[in-house]
């Protein structure tokens, strides 16, 4: 039997419809939510990022401003810059593009910005609150996965949620929002031994590895959602997943596709918490 397909595309426009009408509706009281990119160099990748996060802002009617500069930017002036961000009126999240030139000292860089502006969720109060669970900006990703389970009508609850990588931009975030969830979380990452036997236990997968099709249906039970994050670019240009789709949607339940599944949940979950943080600098929430 083919498993079902769960779209992070049709998940993703349903959510950008709600946050269009807030949207709308904050206007009529003269807030307009404001988000700044920071790009430094010219990594192929995160320019196409970028301009997509700029598209989402255009879309949704948010105020947006891209800051493009050169790969050779010192350290200070970036800092100088995130400074300036986090002190303007109009901007209520800010994001800088990720990998940063190698002279740059990226945690340096997400140190500095304002912890109530932080709308990748990646600065180390957001993530400690998340760890003890209090209120928060989640990291986006991590947001997406669980908010596509849930969208698909499945309950986490007393399930065994396995996840496969333990970065901090998705595998420990993802496996402390699945335990919020009331999920029994399991994580395994490049050194785990038996890793197909113990994917095997879970109701749910979860897999953050950044290997092309590396999980076949020797990694899945019968039925299991599987949520795959990955997104690998091979060699003949098209973009694959951590999962081998067409072996594991033969055996596994409901299954995210590559692309299409949590890619577009990342970018709506990044114009939610700005959102989240318009209202919350306005005194709205
Ligand atoms: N590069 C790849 N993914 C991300 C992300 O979620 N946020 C930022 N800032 N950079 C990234």
């Amino acid at each position: 039997m083919t498993a079902t397909i769960i779209s992070g595309k049709q998940v993703s426009e349903e959510i950008r419809g709600s946050i269009a009408g807030e949207v709308r509706a904050l206007a009529a009281k003269g807030v307009v939510p404001g988000l700044a990119v920071v790009l430094v160099g010219e990594d192929p990748a995160s320019q196409v990022y970028v301009r997509n996060k700029e598209k989402a802002c255009h879309d949704l009617g948010f105020y947006s401003e891209v800051h493009r500069l050169p790969a050779e930017t010192s350290q200070a002036d970036l800092l100088a810059l995130v400074d300036r961000l986090n002190r303007k009126g109009d901007i209520d999240g800010i994001l800088v593009q990720l990998p940063l030139p190698g002279h740059i000292d990226e945690k340096a860089v997400i140190n500095a910005i304002a912890v109530d502006k932080d709308v990748d969720g990646f600065h180390p109060v957001n993530v400690g609150n998340l760890v003890i669970g209090d209120d928060s900006l989640l990291p986006c990703t991590p947001a997406g996965v669980i908010e596509l389970i849930k969208r698909a009508g499945i309950s986490l609850s007393g399930k065994h949620a396995v996840v496969i990588g333990r970065s901090n931009i998705v595998g420990k975030p993802v496996s402390l929002l699945l335990q919020r969830e009331n999920a029994t979380v399991t994580m395994c990452h490049s050194r785990t031994e038996r890793m197909a036997e113990i994917a095997r236990q879970a109701d749910v997968l979860v897999v953050a590895i950044g290997r092309a099709n590396f999980i076949d249906a020797s990694y899945v039970k019968p039925g299991a959602v599987v949520i795959d994050v990955g997104m690998n670019r091979l060699e003949n240009g098209k973009l694959a997943g951590d999962v081998d789709f067409e072996s594991v949607k033969e055996v596994s339940g409901p299954i995210t596709p590559v692309p299409g599944g949590v890619g577009p949940m990342t970018i709506t979950m990044l114009m939610q918490n700005t959102l989240i943080a318009a209202k919350r600098h306005h005194g709205l929430v």
